[in-house]
C-alpha cells in the first residue's frame, strides 16, 4: 500500500481535471492505495522568490500554503500532478508549486552531474486535460514533467493520462464523452501492480 499525494493545479471545481483526478483516486483506493488530493485553488501556492532564507535554516518567508504542505510531501510515496493545458503547458499554479521544491531540498555535496541539491526521493505521475487533441497537444508539458520532475528533481515516473479533446472551458466539462475517465480509473488501479 502507498500513500499518494495529488496536487490538482487548478481547473474547474467540478471541470475536467477534478473529474480525472476523481476516477484515478477510485481506481488508487480499490487497490489498497491511501490517496489525499489538495486543489491549488483553495490552497494557494506563491512562486518562490529567490530570497534564499531557506539555504540558512529558515522556513519559507512566502505566507501560504506550502508550509503546512511540506509534511505530506514528505510523507507521500508518490506525488501526481495534475493540471489542465494551459496555454500548452501545466497551469502556473503548478509551476509555483513546483518552484517551492527549492526549499526542501537538502545540500548533496556530490550531486549527479545536472543536479545541484538532493531531493526526497518519490514517484510521480501526470494527469493532464485539454481541449485540443492533437500529436503535439501535450509534448511541452511532458517535456517540462520530464525534464524538471523526473530528470533534475529525480522523481521516477509511473506514468500519465493525457486526456485531450475534452472541450474548452465555455460550456459543460465534456470528458464523460471520451474514454479516459476509464483510463485514469484503470492507470489508478494499476499503478502500482508491477512491485
Ligand atoms: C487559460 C486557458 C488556457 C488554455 N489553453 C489551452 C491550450 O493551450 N490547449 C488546449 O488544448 N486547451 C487549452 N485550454 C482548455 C483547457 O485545457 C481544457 O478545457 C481543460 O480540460 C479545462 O480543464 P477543467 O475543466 O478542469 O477546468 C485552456 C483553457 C484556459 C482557461
Amino acid at each position: 500500500m502507498k500513500k499518494i499525494l495529488v496536487i490538482q493545479g487548478g481547473g474547474r471545481a467540478k471541470g475536467n481535471t477534478a473529474r480525472l483526478i476523481q476516477h484515478f483516486v477510485m481506481g488508487a483506493e480499490e487497490s489498497g492505495h491511501s490517496v489525499e488530493a489538495i486543489s491549488l485553488v483553495t490552497n494557494e501556492v506563491k512562486g518562490c522568490l529567490g530570497c534564499n532564507a531557506c539555504r540558512y535554516g529558515k522556513p519559507c518567508i512566502q505566507k501560504d500554503a506550502f508550509n503546512g504542505m511540506v509534511p505530506k510531501i514528505k510523507a507521500a510515496d508518490c506525488i501526481v500532478f495534475a493540471s489542465p493545458l494551459y496555454f500548452w503547458t501545466l497551469s502556473a499554479r503548478i509551476k509555483a508549486f513546483i518552484e517551492r521544491f527549492y526549499c526542501i531540498a537538502e545540500e548533496d555535496p556530490n550531486p549527479p552531474l545536472g543536479r545541484y541539491e538532493k531531493y526526497p526521493v518519490k514517484d510521480c505521475a501526470l494527469l493532464m486535460t485539454s481541449a485540443d487533441d492533437f500529436f503535439w497537444t501535450f509534448e511541452q508539458a511532458v517535456s517540462y514533467y520530464q525534464f524538471a520532475l523526473v530528470n533534475y528533481i529525480g522523481f521516477q515516473d509511473r506514468g500519465m493520462v493525457l486526456a485531450g479533446g475534452c472541450g474548452d472551458t465555455n460550456g459543460k466539462p465534456q470528458i464523460d464523452k471520451t474514454t479516459h475517465l476509464q483510463e485514469a480509473y484503470e492507470f489508478g488501479k494499476h499503478i502500482y501492480s508491477d512491485v
